[in-house]
């Protein structure tokens, strides 16, 4: 029989790369996002799978999710990748708190609240959890505090769960700078210096994998950045340093999602 995953953020980017790494490994897929038409396309695409269409900040979300899991899939999921996850334009002074509370809500409460709604099905299968974290986990930039503030929890979220959970293996995915929707990198790439930094959604996806199942406890991508992150704890003033030298110090160029036109979410 088929294995089951989860997959958030299914609808573009990495999750989407993911969606279609796993298919071709022949996983049974629960593609879960806001945009509906997206996920039903990919679905169509793949030759089937669940789609939950939510806004993973809704409180009832991971019910949802969980109930699809159910209905859809006797309750069986090998595989949690979360993936769904956003930057919101502003400095701190421009949000005030409220900015890092909506970074918080989206990329750390939401995981927590898929983490626990599955984890118990993730035990009983021997599982995997693999969560999409980021470089800015390790390295804040101006004008992305939020964002970093969400991402360093949620990989300390991630540590500590491998650490407790004996019977299902925790995962984390460490990537620096990817072409995609949200995070288009158009300054990155349009430039031919600084073009070879972009990876790839699938280059990411493949890190997933390879942090799923009886896989990696951390996979950097591309895996040049694990220089990076570890240099920032042991000499933690030389790569402020070199973000303030590079200019990348504030990159106002982020698409908010958060204004992205979706349909409403409607039960599976
Ligand atoms: N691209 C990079 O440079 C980069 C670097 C490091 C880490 N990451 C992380 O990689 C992950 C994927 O990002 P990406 O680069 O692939 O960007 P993306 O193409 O914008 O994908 C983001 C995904 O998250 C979903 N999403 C956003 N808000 C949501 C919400 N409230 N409820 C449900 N789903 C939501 C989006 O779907 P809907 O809009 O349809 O809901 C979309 O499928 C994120 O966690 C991001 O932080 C990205």
């Amino acid at each position: 029989m088929a294995r089951v995953a989860v997959v958030t953020g299914a609808s573009s980017g990495i999750g989407e790369a993911t969606a279609r790494r796993l298919a071709a490994d022949g996983w049974d897929l629960v593609l879960v996002a806001r945009r509906r038409d997206r996920l039903e396309a990919l679905a169509t695409e793949l030759g089937g799978a669940t789609v939950v269409a939510v806004d993973l900040t809704d409180p009832e979300a991971p019910a949802r999710v969980r109930s699809a899991v159910e209905v859809r899939h006797d309750g069986v999921v090998d595989l949690l990748v979360n993936n769904a996850g956003a930057r919101f334009p502003g400095t701190f002074a421009d949000t005030g708190p409220e900015g890092i509370r909506q970074h918080l809500a989206l990329n750390l409460d939401a995981v927590v609240a898929m983490v626990a709604a599955l984890l118990p099905a993730l035990r009983r299968s021997g599982g995997a959890i693999v969560t999409v974290a980021s470089v800015s986990s390790f390295i804040s930039r101006a004008g992305a505090i939020g964002y970093s503030t969400a991402k360093a929890a949620v990989r300390a979220f991630s540590d500590g769960l491998a650490l407790e959970e004996t019977d299902v293996h925790v995962g984390l995915v460490v990537p620096g700078f990817v072409a995609t929707e949200g995070f288009p990198q158009t300054e990155l790439v349009e430039n031919p210096r600084t073009r070879w930094a972009v990876s790839t959604p699938d280059a990411v996806a493949e890190a997933v994998l390879q942090a799923g199942p009886g896989g990696a406890g951390q996979v950097h991508v591309p895996r040049a950045w694990a220089i990076a992150t570890a240099t920032r704890s042991i000499a933690p003033r030389l790569i402020p340093a070199v973000v303030r030298m590079l200019g990348a110090n504030v990159n106002p160029e982020v698409r908010s999602v958060a204004d992205r036109e979706v349909d409403a979410p409607e039960r599976t």
